[in-house]
């Protein structure tokens, strides 16, 4: 059987637990202490939200729906723990005379060892984490941060001394005789009490939360007061009835005695007469008191509305009670529709104003989870299972209500209903006019949404074939021009004539994964096309080369890497006329020894060394053949392709597709030149002289691989070479050794310290909350100061 994530309860084997039940009419109250843990936790809410104190009320009513939600969900396959008839609600009831309240749900209901889990544990992963996070942290902690972590219960400690939970689950096979448990515990202690209840089964099945209020928070007590909290913090809570019994005095007509209660609502489900004062006169006024359920939240859910009469407010607290997350949404659609199958629905989708670690870190292998499928306004599920949406889109965030399914479907049930196949398509076809609606007309928005979905979109636009070109229009890049355009923008900044080598026409760009966008504008392959006023996409993302080499073209605009070789520009600059013909050829005679002592010396590393067009300032640049792999695309191969043989065969294979360009216009290139005319003129006479340009030549070609984002083949010799320049540069002798004394470590020590640590939980060192620890273990490797992973020997 599978449960929702949010609502299945933890249940952890607790190392010492031991639940001794008493046998009828002598109570055994079993006693058992908090996780520190939870104590520390208590202790934080009862004082960081201790102004903020209403949300208590929030929590309790989420989490009876939780367990009515829970309950249907289980009656779905095990018929016998609910007849599908017997109302599931919540109910609120005041007890002036105790200074006391009560509040009750009709849901799944918790067994004992279940009360201790759930209760006096934190079972859910993370938590312990938060908690010292929000220790350490001053300002104290947002309550609805505390909601978000399934903590809730604990804010009853905000108004109450003391909190009695009642509760019993439903009969099943398994369990054909429940007994009902008590967990009790007071504000101040750190430990609380199970038992089971003397008085048997009172409520069927389901949870009842005793409230002993604090003598401050009396005003919880008064019913007009507590039917506005509910209607300002918890009307989106549930979408199960909440009622609350509310009591007036009422003072009937003398002789109208025997109509009292005629006048209350249609909702009345039960009216309670007695007498306030015992009357002594027949001539004094009888006040009566007068009770009745009252159901408060039974206008239709927000998304049966018309979007015209529902405020922005609404659409945002109905979000953050139903998704648990206490910030604001980004943006939303909400719409109606009919799904061809015959099935009509109403649905609004959410973009979250931030998207969970777990989804940046690995993106493909996070499922969807918050689609929440309802049928006629009651919950059914948020798993499609096989029709769940595309991974990119896994964070999106729905409510959809179909009017015409059967209301006893269950996940299993529906598959094969045509319309879970639908939802898919339906949502994410919303999600992008969505996006592209904003993209068009809120400038402002769009950024915020380029903030976090930039990656994303991206993604997306990758991911789904089928929506790619619209997912693609919505992605934005960086250029050497402006922060941001779209891929239809850049296209209508195009100069005249933007064509390589007459033929398609060209989007300009430039890869160089995880580099800054400054470092990309002052690279030596967009310096040219910089300075003529082009304008270069600049990728710096892992998933921005992979798109454009996916999309290949855009509206017939072929991408054009210009970090690969023969770079034109198509506008008549490029050697068009015979003069410019003549000055190139000029030029290529007058380096000519340059260009073969360099490709003599450059051999191991290029397959070959010609003047640039494209430079303008720098000495020189190594680019690769325009079939080649650029250096973004060898770091992508090498990094999922570590080791083997097959690492020389790409070595090689590098080699042959990269070509050195020295610019013929840089001083340096003009220097060198100088230097090899003048040691071929001099017949190789000073050995030394030829050593030392050797060295010259090697950082030069060293250093054009690291200006185009190559790898330097052995930087430990590329810098000691740059070392003995430097020496010759400052007239240090570069032989002077240097003091290569060190203290030695101090003797073997072969005791073992006794200090081990008392339980498990003391990592050396500890992971950021998000990361689950059990999978984290998995994937740290010890690694040695070379770098290269230790493995134990088996
Ligand atoms: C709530 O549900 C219970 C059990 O299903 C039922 O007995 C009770 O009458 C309901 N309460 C109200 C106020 O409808
Ligand atoms: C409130 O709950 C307590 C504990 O289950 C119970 O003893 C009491 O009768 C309830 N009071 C009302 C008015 O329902
Ligand atoms: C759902 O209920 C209908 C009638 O109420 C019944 O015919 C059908 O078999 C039920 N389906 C499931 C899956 O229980
Ligand atoms: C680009 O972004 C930076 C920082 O976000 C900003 O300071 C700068 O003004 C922006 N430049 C343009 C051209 O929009
Ligand atoms: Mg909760």
């Amino acid at each position: 059987m599978r449960f929702l994530p949010s609502l299945a309860l933890a249940i952890l084997a607790l190392p010492s637990f031991g639940f001794a039940q008493g046998s009828a009419g002598d109570i055994h109250k079993v006693k058992h202490d908090y996780q520190s843990d939870v104590a520390r936790l208590r202790k934080i809410v009862v004082n960081s939200l201790y102004s903020n104190r209403d949300i208590f009320l929030r929590e309790l009513i989420s989490n009876a729906n939780d367990a009515l939600e829970k309950l249907r969900i289980v009656a779905l396959t095990e018929k016998d723990v609910w007849d599908g008839a017997s109302p599931l609600n919540v109910t609120i009831k005041t007890i002036l005379s105790k200074n006391s309240w009560n509040v009750s749900d009709t849901g799944i209901g918790m067994n004992a060892e279940e009360l201790t889990v759930n209760l006096g544990t934190l079972a859910k992963s993370g938590t312990s984490d938060f908690v010292s996070k929000v220790e350490r942290q001053e300002g104290g902690v947002n309550g609805n941060l505390i909601g978000a972590f399934g903590l809730g219960f604990y804010s009853s400690f905000l108004v109450a001394d003391k909190v009695t939970v009642v509760s019993i689950p439903p009969k099943s096979p398994k369990n054909p005789n429940p007994t009902q448990n008590v967990f009790s515990s007071s504000a101040d202690e750190s430990s609380f009490e199970i038992y089971s209840d003397p008085r048997g089964n009172t409520l069927g099945h389901g949870t009842e939360i005793t409230l002993d209020l604090k003598s401050d928070a009396s005003d919880y007590l008064h019913t007009p007061n507590l039917i506005k909290l509910i209607h300002q913090h918890s009307s989106f809570s549930t979408s199960f009835p909440i009622y609350v019994w509310d009591e007036v005095e009422e003072v009937p007509l003398e002789d109208d005695a025997s109509e009292v209660g005629i006048d209350t609502p249609e909702d009345e489900e039960e009216a309670v007469v007695e007498d306030a004062n015992p009357t002594d006169s027949a001539l004094k006024t009888k006040k009566v008191v007068v009770g009745k359920w009252e159901h408060i939240n039974s206008q239709p859910p927000l998304w049966m509305r018309d979007p015209k009469t529902v405020s922005d407010e609404e659409y945002e607290l109905l979000y953050q009670a139903t998704f648990k997350d206490f910030r604001k949404p980004l943006a939303w659609s909400h719409f109606t529709g009919d799904s061809g199958s015959g099935v009509s629905f109403r649905a609004i989708v959410y973009i979250p104003s931030h998207i969970d670690e777990a989804f940046l870190t690995k993106p493909l292998e996070s499922n969807a989870k918050d689609v929440r499928l309802l049928v006629k306004h009651v919950f059914i599920t948020s798993d499609l299972g096989e029709y769940s949406l595309p991974k990119w889109a896994s964070w999106v965030r729905v409510i959809i209500d179909a009017e015409d399914l059967p209301l006893n479907v269950s996940r299993e049930t529906l598959q094969s209903s045509a319309f879970l196949k639908q939802i898919r398509g339906i949502v994410i076809r919303r999600l992008i006019q969505l996006f592209t609606k904003i993209a068009e007309e809120d400038d402002d928005k769009f950024a915020e949404i380029q903030k976090v979905y930039r990656t994303i979109l991206k993604l997306g636009a990758a991911e789904d074939e089928k929506n790619r070109q619209k997912i693609a229009s919505l992605v934005r890049f960086s250029t050497n021009q402006r922060n941001s355009t779209s891929l239809d923008d850049y296209i209508k900044n195009k100069k005249q004539g933007q064509k390589q080598a007459c033929t398609a026409s060209m989007i300009f760009y430039l890869a160089d994964m995880g580099k800054s966008i400054s470092h990309l504008t002052g690279s030596v392959f967009v310096e040219k096309l910089d300075a003529r006023g082009y304008e270069v996409l600049l990728l710096n993302e892992p998933l921005d080369e992979i798109l454009v080499q996916t999309l290949r073209t855009w509206k017939g605009f072929k991408f054009q890497d210009v970090a690969k070789a023969g770079l034109v520009f198509g506008d008549g600059e490029h050697l068009n006329t015979d003069e410019d013909r003549e000055v190139m050829a000029a030029l290529e005679k007058k380096y000519a020894p340059l260009l073969a002592w360099l490709k003599a010396e450059a051999g191991e590393v290029v397959r070959d060394v010609v003047l640039s067009d494209r430079l303008v300032i720098s000495p020189c640049a190594v680019v690769a053949d325009t079939t080649g792999l650029t250096a973004n695309v060898q770091k992508l191969m090498s990094a999922s392709n570590r080791g083997g043989e097959r690492d020389e065969l790409i070595q090689e294979m590098m080699k042959r597709q990269k070509v050195l360009e020295v610019n013929p216009r840089s001083p340096l290139i003009q220097g060198l030149l100088h230097r090899v005319e003048q040691i071929i003129d001099d017949d190789e006479g000073k050995d030394r002289d030829l050593e030392e340009l050797r060295e010259v030549a090697s950082i030069l070609i060293d250093g054009a691989l690291v200006r185009s984002g190559f790898d330097v083949a052995d930087s430990n010799q590329f810098l000691s070479r740059v070392d003995r320049v430097l020496r010759r540069s400052l007239g240090v002798s570069e032989t002077a050794p240097t003091d290569e004394t060190v203290k030695p470590a101090p003797p073997i020590d072969p005791e073992i310290p006794e200090m081990i640590p008392e339980d498990g939980e003391q990592h050396n060192f500890s992971p950021p909350d998000w990361i689950d620890e059990e999978q984290f273990k998995i994937e740290v490797e010890e690694i040695d100061e070379q770098g290269n992973v230790v493995h134990d020997e088996l």
